[in-house]
């Protein structure tokens, strides 16, 4: 692919160290420099910047990645926008690939709809009761015009017959205008009252059409080549200046609560296009601001899928808050009956995301009721486990303790365990870890180059490493041969939106871990990340064969059975005893390696 050499070839070219000291002083130590960390409140010196890998990573907040993430974060720039200019700095030029032939004719096809729709609305017939529903609704002419508005006529082929001869009808399908039936394609919208939805640089890439009355209510555009409702947020590029400004942003649910905002004077406002917000959605976000205020309709803030998305977006460091009005109310009709003052109180007024929890948690169940209590944690199981800081579980089990009066180490205990090895993100980071295990000796003997995936092979499986992360092991086990083998890393996992794996990658790969002797470290490494804990399998599976065997009353193979495992046990004898005799000398304890763990647990 070809972007993906211009990638390479950028980050090749581009001086790092350079890079990052237009943003933070710098001092060099070792063979890395180290300095402030730009992205959290840093007193000890905890960002390492290291020239020859390409990489950089903080040690106090858990974020890392290369100069193209660095640039992304610092100036809040998506990655091709960050890439265009370290293409521009380090004169590259960005290929435009056959792909982006195809986005272009497919946004032509969009913009005429769009155009279609906008001709429809303004039609002295056929618009009449679409401009009499936006005008009741309080969007006049001027912001019909403004937000792209229209309206997708009655009947199954306007939009066909519109657009088919210029653009052709795979076209149309490719961007969702028309739907395959039995009979060939007919318009998907019919009868509807048409919010274009716009790209980052206001052009439109997809529709939602309002029903006047009837289901579904609104119909939205698949997901095409342009958009995924999954990326996107409605409203953003109207929004993009004023969040950044405000450095919070307001999310609501619906189009019309979008607009009616805007209109109001609320400019900082974008829509999630429904309650489940996605984790593509909340690095949209992440990007421009540091906090969300929440401000869905009353009746589906407390939803299940409304407090996954607030937990998506915490999780993704963002500070979330939830805006409360009255019962029934969206921001769309609290703004028409109380005006833009109403909201702006509202959101100034937004509580912490898990205070909103825990008092609709309150509401819900009577706190002072043995059943109700046990509601009341059974129910805040799931969200304390969700939640991925540990100074917010502690403030929800006292919170929930206070609640329901009961001692918080209890109340902790019963909501559940911390989790172990996940993935971390939020307040940690990845360096906010329980302990560090012949699995992180492994990754990061092999994401420092001192190990090659080749030497391995032949021992390792990606399925032998952790669930969390094995797109870390594949992504390794496909690198070239390299030196700069973590940068290659962080690139692929990148694409796949994977952003905890790339910190966490880069936490490896710069973590101040000596090996001073890395042959043993890597068998020592291999001995306890894979071949004992494949014994360890293997001796389960065969003790609940022997269960079986039993139960069955099939006694030779039950004797057989017993022979494997009497095998199998020796095998780990014989492992502990190597162990013994080699110790643990791999890893020397270096100073620094103190410096990653210090935050742990
Ligand atoms: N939505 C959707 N499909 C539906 C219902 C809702 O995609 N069948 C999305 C739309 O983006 C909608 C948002 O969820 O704007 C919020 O839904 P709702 O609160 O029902 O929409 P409102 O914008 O409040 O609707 P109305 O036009 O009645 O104000
Ligand atoms: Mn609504």
């Amino acid at each position: 692919m070809a972007l993906r050499q211009d990638v390479q070839a950028i980050k090749e070219r581009v001086d790092i160290i350079a890079l990052v000291s237009r943003y933070v002083t710098l001092a060099k130590s070792g063979s890395s420099h180290k300095g402030r960390c730009p992205f959290h409140k840093d007193d000890t010196p905890s960002f390492m910047v290291n020239g020859e890998k390409g990489l950089w990573h903080c040690f106090g907040c858990g974020e890392g990645g290369d100069a193209i993430g660095f640039l992304m974060k610092i100036e809040k720039l998506s990655f091709m926008e960050a890439a265009q200019r370290l293409a521009e700095e380090t004169g590259v030029s960005l290929t435009s690939s056959r792909e982006d032939g195809e986005r272009d004719a497919l946004r032509a096809v969009v913009a005429a709809a769009a155009e279609h729709f906008a001709a429809n609305l303004t039609d002295a017939r056929a618009g009449a009761r679409a401009r009499a529903y936006l005008e009741s609704r309080g969007f006049d002419e001027a912001a019909w015009k403004r937000y792209g508005l229209g309206y997708a006529l009655p009947g199954w082929d306007n939009v066909k017959r519109a657009l088919g001869a210029r653009f052709g009808a795979e076209r149309l399908l490719q961007a969702g205008l028309v739907v395959e039936g039995e009979k060939g394609t007919y318009d998907r919208f019919r009868d509807r009252t048409m919010f274009p939805i716009f790209d980052l640089s206001g052009r439109p890439i997809a529709f939602g059409g309002r029903a006047f009355e009837g289901e579904p209510k609104y119909l939205n555009s698949p997901t095409t080549t342009l958009f995924d409702k999954s990326r996107y947020l409605y409203g953003l590029h109207w929004a993009r200046d004023a969040m950044r400004a405000a450095g919070h942003a307001v999310l609501v649910e619906g189009y019309t609560d979008v607009l009616t905002l805007h209109q109001a004077g609320l400019t900082n406002v974008v829509g999630s296009m429904g309650t489940s917000l996605t984790q593509g959605q909340a690095d949209l976000l992440g990007r421009l601001v540091r906090e969300v205020v929440i401000a869905y309709d009353r009746d589906s803030a407390g939803g299940a899928g409304a407090v996954r998305g607030m937990q998506i977006l915490r999780n993704s460091g963002l500070d979330v808050r939830v805006a409360r009005y009255a019962e029934d109310e969206d921001p769309d009709s609290l703004v028409r009956k109380y005006g833009g003052g109403a909201m702006r109180d509202a959101v100034q007024d937004a509580v912490p995301f898990h205070q909103f929890y825990l008092d609709s948690l309150a509401a819900r169940h009577n706190p002072r009721t043995v059943a109700g209590k046990e509601a009341i944690l059974a129910e805040a199981r799931d969200f304390y486990r969700g939640v991925r800081s540990l100074p917010l579980q502690q403030e929800i089990a006292r919170g929930i303790a206070d609640l329901l009066d009961l001692p918080p180490e209890g109340v902790a205990r019963e909501l559940g365990p911390r989790r172990g090895r996940s993935v971390a993100g939020g307040d940690g980071g990845p360096s906010s870890r329980a302990s560090w295990g012949a699995e992180d000796d492994l990754l990061s003997l092999l994401l420092r180059g001192d190990v090659t995936w080749a030497r391995v092979a032949g021992t390792v499986t990606v399925d032998d490493f952790a669930p969390e992360h094995r797109p870390l092991a594949d992504a390794l086990a496909n690198a070239p041969e390299s030196p700069r083998i973590c940068d290659w890393v962080v690139e692929r996992l990148r694409e796949q939106g994977l952003e905890d794996l790339v910190e966490r990658a880069t936490y490896y790969a710069l973590a101040p871990v000596k090996f001073a002797d890395v042959d043993r470290a890597l068998e020592d490494a291999l001995e306890h990340a894979v071949r004992l804990p494949r014994l360890e399998r293997k001796l389960a599976e065969v003790g609940a064969a022997i269960r079986a065997a039993a139960e069955a009353g099939q006694w030779e193979e039950w004797a057989r059975l017993t022979r494997d495992q009497q095998a199998v046990a020796d095998e780990v004898a014989q492992a502990a005893v190597r162990d013994a005799r080699r110790g643990m000398h791999g890893r020397g304890q270096g100073e620094a390696q103190g410096e990653g763990e210090a935050k742990a647990g």
